[in-house]
């Protein structure tokens, strides 16, 4: 059985309801879902995963959550070689921003050793579409 784990930073709710969406999607794909606020999850939750989902709202224009989020993927920098092409997706929501943010963010995850596999930035809460796209992406992080 495929383990997956999604890791998110939410305060209002709306990244949380997306993390949902997503675990139920790998269940259904049949994989053991792990999903976790950032503050509960550790570095072994990341480590022990075939495949890995990280959740953001964008704050300060470019940026994903700095006071969690931000230090808590720092650590894996230095681990890339044990998260070589280790698949992985990104949900994140924003404001008013339009989603650069989420190219810098995807840069990043490649450059730290992830096999980025699929993307999703949505404006404040999700529509039904993108509801139903990010219960797709789950299933993918489940395959
Ligand atoms: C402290 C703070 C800073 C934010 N900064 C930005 C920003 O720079 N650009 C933007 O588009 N949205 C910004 N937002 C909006 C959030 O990205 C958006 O409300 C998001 O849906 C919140 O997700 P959550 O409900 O899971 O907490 C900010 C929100 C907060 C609370």
């Amino acid at each position: 059985m495929k383990k997956v784990s999604i890791i998110y930073w939410s305060c209002g709710g709306n990244i949380e309801f997306l993390a949902n969406i997503m675990a139920d999607g790998a269940r259904e794909q049949g994989a053991e879902v792990n999903v976790k606020h950032v503050a509960d999850a550790t570095i072994n939750d990341v480590l022990d995963a075939d495949a890995v989902a990280f959740g953001s709202p964008a704050v300060d224009s470019t940026k994903i959550e700095q006071e969690e989020m931000k230090p808590f993927l720092e650590q894996l920098k230095n681990l890339s070689d044990k998260n070589k092409n280790k698949d992985c997706i990104l949900f994140a929501t924003y404001g008013w921003i339009e989603n650069t943010f989420m190219e810098i963010w995807k840069n990043e995850m490649t450059s730290y050793g992830f096999n980025v596999i699929g993307d999703l930035a949505v404006k404040e809460s999700p529509t039904k579409n993108q509801v139903e796209f990010v219960k797709e992406l789950g299933k993918q992080l489940a395959k």
